[in-house]
């Protein structure tokens, strides 16, 4: 069974990072043969949605547009459980993961509803406001998708590595990964 993980963050080691290494750590204290994979974001170039509809023609499960999109969703085809880890940015998720979302969305849904019946988790971090609308905007993606979702964590840091300081929030990262491991469970045995 394998875990994957995207953050969104610019900063690969920033607190969503941290939260979705704990979240990681709960899974395979519970079993240490589930995989898992950490996808970052930053440093990749992940174009806007061009409106193209390529994808619903084409039906390949890709997108025209040769950017670091495709290999990352072929990622999410093969995997079973995919959390998505926000950064809270101007009280929803950042630029780069709306057009993350967008495109993956897009090809999925066409192609025979690639995500369906996955696990769908979410991980946010943010300073102190919203979050809520970075919740909705992951979990409308899991909606359309047909994914079933397990639950999130939402912890509280600003410069990173602050996370660390907000015990609720780690304790629900916990809580979301121990989670996921008994759905993967009752899914696949
Ligand atoms: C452009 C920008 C906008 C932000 N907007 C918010 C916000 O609306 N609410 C909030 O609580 N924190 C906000 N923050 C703070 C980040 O959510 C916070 O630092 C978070 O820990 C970043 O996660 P990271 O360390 O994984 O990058 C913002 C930060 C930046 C850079």
């Amino acid at each position: 069974m394998k875990v994957i993980a995207i953050s969104g963050s610019p900063r690969p080691r920033g607190n969503t990072s941290q939260l979705i290494e704990i979240v990681f750590n709960a899974i395979k204290e519970k079993d240490n043969t589930i995989e898992t994979e950490m996808i970052q974001l930053a440093g990749k170039i992940i174009n806007t949605c061009l409106s193209c509809y390529k994808c619903v023609k084409n039906k390949d499960n890709k997108c025209i547009q040769k950017d670091d999109l495709n290999a990352i969703y072929a990622k999410m085809v093969k995997a079973d459980a995919i959390i998505f880890g926000a950064p809270v940015y101007f009280g929803d998720v950042t630029g780069k993961m709306r057009c993350f979302i967008e495109r993956v969305g897009m090809i999925a849904m066409f192609n025979n509803k690639a995500f369906k019946r996955k696990i769908g988790a979410i991980v946010i971090a943010k300073r102190r406001q919203g979050g809520i609308q970075s919740l909705n905007t992951v979990n409308f993606l899991f909606y359309i998708s047909e994914m079933i979702i397990v639950g999130y964590a939402i912890g509280i840091g600003t410069t990173p590595g602050e996370v660390q300081n907000d015990s609720e929030g780690i304790n629900d990262a916990k809580t979301l990964g121990k989670n996921i491991f008994w759905l993967l469970n009752k899914i696949h045995n």
